[in-house]
């Protein structure tokens, strides 16, 4: 049977022939015991790639953001966020529920927040309040659909948030995503913030992993953090080669994946019933709105599968398209020859 267009997420990728070989050739020790060598090397090519300090090898990408967030506050502070912020919507309350912080959502454009709104939201120091100790970015931003933030108005964001006295961390889960859109090396990113995550197995194709750098003083902090998140690994070079060769040899390539997010926004945009402006997609996130009197974004998904095509419906009218290396313009053309089959009547 014909492999399925998967297009619910850049997370769906497997490891190549290749990364699999480098996974089984991996040099590996105890991390926890006396350190793995692979995971080490990964660490510091990531740090270099950041251009930050040193970064940790974690598990995920919602570790990464809560290590990072456990470095920055304390029980009761509050974190400025923009309102669909993946670390708010997606990671189960973690803030909440590990760190005791509360949070104050302020809405983007484009992703984009307003620097004098940041300036206005840091509270004053008074015993009534709440210590505000964090703002958090996010580069791609995952709920404008893949908006890469323009540098001008991430750096003024971020400048106001650390002049007001408080940390910025940047979820940069697809920053690798955003670097090849824009042509802006990770560290112009970077030295806006006072740490950084970075996902190895969205775009970038590895199996499972993150990374979490900064300053050394963050890094010896999100250290116990690891710890305590039971978050620090074994033998986990055999996962870091599969780390090192996504970093080293799969960011250009994400071009690709943007294209063909443009070609699959086209393709889709005239099919009617659905809504989708290409000018819209910046890097590998189609957002589509679905506007059919017998499908809701739901439905459509489902029929979508049973057709090959299988897409994430987004509440009741989004429909959300993800490419990736292991969808290429076949797929793309099954998508968009599903979706006109469905709605055209
Ligand atoms: C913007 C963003 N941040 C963080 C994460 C969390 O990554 P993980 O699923 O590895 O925990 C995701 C996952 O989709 C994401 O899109």
């Amino acid at each position: 049977m014909e492999r399925p267009a998967d297009f619910r997420s850049d997370t769906v990728t497997r490891p190549s022939a290749a990364m699999r070989r480098a996974m089984a050739e991996a040099e590996v020790g105890d991390d926890v015991l006396d350190g793995d060598p692979t995971v080490a090397k990964l660490e510091s090519v990531g740090a270099r790639w950041l251009g930050v300090e040193g970064t940790l090898f974690v598990p995920s990408g919602t570790m990464a953001n809560q290590i990072a967030i456990g470095v920055h506050t304390r029980h009761g502070d509050e974190v400025i966020l923009e309102a669909d912020a993946h670390v708010l919507r997606f990671e189960a309350g973690a803030m909440g529920a590990l760190h005791g912080v509360q949070t104050v959502t302020l809405k983007g454009r484009r992703g984009a927040l307003d620097p004098d709104e940041v300036r206005r939201t840091v509270r004053p120091n008074f015993v009534h309040c709440p210590r505000t100790a964090l703002l958090c970015l996010e580069q791609t931003h995952m709920g404008s659909g893949g908006r890469v933030v323009p540098l001008d108005a991430f750096a003024a964001a971020a400048r106001a948030g650390r002049e007001a006295g408080i940390a910025v961390h940047l979820d940069g889960a697809r920053l690798a995503n955003a670097v090849a859109k824009s042509g802006v090396p990770a560290p112009v990113w970077t030295k806006e913030v006072d740490s950084v995550s970075l996902c190895l197995s969205k775009g970038l194709g590895a199996p499972v992993g993150s990374l979490v750098g900064g300053s050394r003083a963050f890094l010896e902090r999100a250290r116990t953090l690891r710890k305590r998140f039971g978050g620090w690994m074994r033998q986990s070079g055999i996962l870091g080669a599969a780390g090192l060769m996504a970093l080293e040899q799969n960011v250009e390539r994400l071009g690709d994946d943007h294209q063909l997010a443009q070609d699959l926004a086209r393709a889709l945009s005239e099919v009617p019933g659905l809504e989708v402006d290409p000018a819209d997609v910046e890097t590998n996130l189609v957002l589509v709105r679905v506007r059919h009197r017998r499908h809701s974004a739901a439905s459509l998904s489902a029929a979508l599968a049973e057709r090959g095509v299988r897409v994430m419906a987004l509440g009741p009218d989004h429909l959300r398209f993800v490419t990736h290396m292991d969808v290429d313009r076949s797929h793309v053309e099954r998508a968009a020859a599903a979706c006109l089959e469905l709605l055209r009547s």
